[in-house]
């Protein structure tokens, strides 16, 4: 099997639920290691960047505005299938469609708020590292 990065994005309704911990906790049990994390407040120009695929759809304003609303935290997770593995343990967008047992269903509200983004395909995978950390990869610099 293949060792992957993903980008988990945890939202701002959850980051407000206090259950970061929590959610950390399900990448770690299921054999996803935290590589790198960043706690970010988007401004409007990164979020509507960061989802400027969806720019055309009804609810890319509701969507932007939502995750400029407060903090997310973002991180890098690593292991083998780690995009599978981490859509797997997010559970279906709208929450209401979610499996027992897994983020979404157990901490988010609605569709519209819905505790966690993560990578949908390797390629993406990559652009989101980058888009967060920077094209060159260095996800824990050292400090001075
Ligand atoms: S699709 O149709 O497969 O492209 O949609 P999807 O990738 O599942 O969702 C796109 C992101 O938009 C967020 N969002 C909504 N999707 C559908 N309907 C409504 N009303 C809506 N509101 C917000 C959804 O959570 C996805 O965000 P991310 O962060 O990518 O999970």
């Amino acid at each position: 099997m293949a060792i992957e990065r993903t980008i988990s994005i945890i939202k701002p309704d959850a980051v407000a639920k206090n259950v970061i911990g929590q959610i950390y906790s399900r990448f770690e049990n299921a054999g996803l290691q935290i590589i790198a994390a960043r706690m970010v407040h988007l401004s409007q120009a990164q979020a509507e960047g960061f989802y400027a695929v969806h720019k055309e759809r009804p609810f890319f304003k509701d969507l932007v505005s939502f995750m400029t609303s407060g903090p997310v935290m973002v991180q890098v997770l690593e292991g083998e299938n780690a995009v599978a593995k981490n859509r797997e343990l997010m559970g279906a967008t709208n929450p209401k469609n979610a499996d027992p047992g897994t983020i979404r269903a157990d901490f988010a509200d609605s569709i519209d708020e819905n505790a966690v983004h993560g990578s949908d395909s390797l390629d993406n995978a990559a652009i989101e590292i980058a888009y967060f950390f920077g094209k060159d990869g260095d996800l824990c610099p050292r400090t001075r």
